[in-house]
């Protein structure tokens, strides 16, 4: 019979960067691993209908009692459960909170996130970690895979709206999953956060970035486009601005043309996870929903777009499903995040910092009371 002591990991930061966070080959690597392991339906989300992208806390926009935080965009809680097989059979949950005023107001990002992971059959704890840049990694890496499997493969050029933390992932991550990448450029509403894009990324990836003073340069006949802006506006992707055979690649919200889903492949990391987006966001009250990705369900609804013709990004991976690269179709890549992409990188780093010896161990109990 095994010990009942229970001991898990703590990661810092610091950890999670010795044991490899950072190294977005690999997570793209990982991301094609779980992606392939959702497209076959090897995994579990959370709620009702097991493809509930999480619980969130809404705080309410008035609120009654004081010291309440007040209700905003970008400003939540969240908790995403889930679990994953193939070789991980894993459980896993990330928490994390979300203030877009952090940055300005409290020199922090604007979330903060952490993962634990528990043994499926047990429930012990194996590893509670520092996930920032966990997060931020998976949701490039993922943007990264998408590249892999939908852009063309002669495609030079890459617009990014927005320069915060989680464009910074998309760019690095399409940059190594598309060597024929020649130039990228950038716009934000903030010059200052630009020019550090650019100084940040050219040094990084090697390659020609520089910024753009307006959204439509940034968006006007490049081959790839990706846009993680925060706050409340959803920026408009015109049909006229987007090139034949370009693929927009989407960690953020966008708006697009009801011309452009008829004709562009529309690839989403989950459907039945925006499915029971819709499900749980029309339990909500009239002003405060917020479905992503309304314009997609509403033309499945009325029969403009078959949901047969929804492919996810797993089922591609998986090779269940495929679209025809070198056509000169737009394709459209729509990601709000799963737990399944935290849980495979969290496990790998977990592996690692066993096998390195990183990490704080945390008894938890010698002995379980009264058991
Ligand atoms: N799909 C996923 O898995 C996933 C995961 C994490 C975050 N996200 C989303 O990504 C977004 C960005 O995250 P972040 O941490 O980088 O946020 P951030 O607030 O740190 O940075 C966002 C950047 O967007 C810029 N911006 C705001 N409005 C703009 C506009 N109209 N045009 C151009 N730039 C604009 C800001 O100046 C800022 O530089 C968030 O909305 C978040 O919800 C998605």
């Amino acid at each position: 019979m095994s010990s009942s002591k229970l001991v898990m990991k703590f990661l810092s930061q610091k950890d999670m960067i010795a044991a490899g966070v950072t190294d977005m080959e690999r997570c793209i690597d990982a991301m094609d691993e779980a992606f392939t392991l959702a497209g076959k339906g090897d995994y579990v989300m959370g709620g009702s209908t097991r493809n509930s992208h999480g619980q969130r806390i809404w705080f309410p926009k008035e609120p009654k009692f004081e010291g309440m935080p007040k209700g905003g965009p970008d400003q939540r809680f969240m908790s995403l459960p889930g679990y994953l097989g193939g070789r991980f059979k894993v459980c896993g949950n990330k928490w994390y909170g979300s203030n877009v005023n952090n940055p300005k107001n409290h020199g922090l990002p604007r979330s903060i996130l952490m993962m634990t992971l528990n043994d499926a059959e047990t429930a012990r704890p194996l590893a509670i970690m520092e996930a920032n840049v966990l997060s931020g990694m998976r949701t490039g890496a993922v943007v990264g895979l998408s590249a892999r499997y939908l852009a063309r493969e002669d495609s030079e050029t890459l617009g990014v709206i927005a320069a915060g933390p989680i464009s910074k992932f998309c760019t690095t991550a399409i940059v190594k999953a598309l060597p024929s990448l020649k130039k990228v450029v950038v716009f934000d509403i903030n010059d200052d956060a630009a020019r550090k894009f650019c100084d940040d990324m050219s040094e990084k990836l090697n390659i020609d970035v520089s910024t753009v003073s307006n959204f439509e340069d940034a968006v006007k006949g490049q081959d790839v486009i990706t846009s993680a802006i925060s706050g409340n506006h959803t920026p408009l992707f015109e049909d006229k601005l987007l090139k034949e055979g370009s693929l927009l690649t989407m960690p953020g919200r966008a708006n697009v043309e009801n011309s452009y889903l008829r004709d562009a492949y529309i690839v989403p990391d989950c459907w039945e996870m925006q499915k029971t987006y819709k499900i749980e966001g029309l339990m909500l009250p009239e002003d405060e929903r917020s479905i992503p990705h309304l314009q997609v369900h509403n033309m499945v609804d009325s029969g403009e777009i078959k949901e047969s013709d929804l492919n996810d990004l797993g089922k591609i991976a998986a090779g269940i499903a495929s679209i025809d690269k070198a056509s000169s179709k737009k394709r459209y890549f729509i990601s709000n995040g799963m737990i399944l992409q935290d849980i495979a990188w969290a496990m790998t780093m977990y592996e690692n910092a066993v096998k390195n010896g990183l990490g704080q161990d945390l008894v938890m109990w010698d002995e379980p009371y009264l058991v």
